[in-house]
């Protein structure tokens, strides 16, 4: 075997709540998060000694060594102390700066392939370890498809509730930057009380009953930031009849349903009204 090819989801959060800013400059965290199969797809071809090479169809998404896959496989080889070489083939469909945590994944992605394909015997525990230091979704997209994540992110408790929901996404062409949210949060006033995660867990059987009860502290923040955005996501609120949530520290926004018709249906209505690009998707199930 020479070559793997896998799929690399995104995520929504379903709720993200910020405890407060830690020692270490990160925020600490709780949030439920579901994979969604909108996915990114990556191919990795077994590559001579020393040799990294990534193509990408996404002419933003730099190609050299900054890349998140291109680290997430030199931490691999440094932890292993080997020299394999790699080339990674990058379809994106997730948009960047989007909350959707398509590059965090993509590094997960990665991670666990390689993990595959030069035979090493890393448990999951320690692709964790490797992944979080290459950013703070990547230990998520390890887990899946439904998980609460604490601390900065590499805690992550894998639950096994099945979930069957649809979800309407509507990606403008905005980017947030994610210190820049949270360095915001750290001015606003304190997010107001939030439903324990045991009460929000009991919604999800029905999307609408989860949407009264979804939050996200960062968006206060978000929307500080880019007022276009707080613009957006009251147009989107107006169309549904019914509140829309943003995912991780945005720009996109999410609505769940129980059907992808009714998703489709407001995607629709949001691209031809709004004109902003929209999506459907579904949560992955277990
Ligand atoms: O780990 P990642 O590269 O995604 O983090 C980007 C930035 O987002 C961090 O440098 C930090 O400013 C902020 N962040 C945070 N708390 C977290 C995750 C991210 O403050 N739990």
């Amino acid at each position: 075997m020479d070559q793997i090819t896998r799929e690399s989801p995104a995520k929504l959060n379903l709720t993200l709540r910020v405890l407060g800013p830690r020692p270490d400059g990160f925020h600490a965290l709780e949030s439920l998060v579901a994979h969604i199969n909108l996915c990114d797809t990556i191919t990795a071809t077994a590559h001579e000694d020393g040799c990294y090479a990534l193509q990408c169809d996404d002419p933003a998404l730099p190609r050299d060594g900054t890349n998140l896959v291109l680290r997430a496989a030199k931490a691999l080889n440094n932890a292993a102390g080997t020299n394999h070489g790699i080339e990674l083939v990058l379809r994106k469909r997730i948009p960047a700066g989007a909350g959707l945590g398509g590059g965090s994944s993509n590094a997960a992605t990665t991670l666990s392939m390689l993990n595959e394909l030069w035979g090493l015997q890393f448990s999951r525990a320690q692709l964790v370890a490797l992944g979080a230091a290459l950013g703070s979704d990547v230990p998520l997209f390890l887990h899946g498809p439904l998980s609460v994540v604490r601390g900065r992110g590499e805690i992550v408790e894998e639950l096994s509730l099945p979930v069957r929901l649809a979800a309407a996404l509507v990606l403008p062409d905005l980017c947030c930057a994610t210190p820049a949210v949270y360095a915001r949060l750290d001015q606003l006033p304190p997010p107001p009380p939030r439903p324990p995660l045991r009460e929000v867990l009991d919604t999800l059987g029905s999307a609408s009953h989860a949407m009264t009860v979804l939050f996200n502290d960062l968006e206060a923040a978000a929307f500080d930031l880019l007022p276009q955005l707080r613009t957006l996501s009251e147009q989107v609120t107006a169309l549904a009849g019914a509140p829309v949530r943003l995912t991780g520290s945005g720009a996109a926004l999410f609505r769940l349903f129980d059907d992808e018709q009714s998703a489709l249906r407001l995607a629709g209505e949001v691209a031809a009204r709004l004109n902003v690009r929209t999506a459907v998707a579904r949560l992955a199930g277990p």
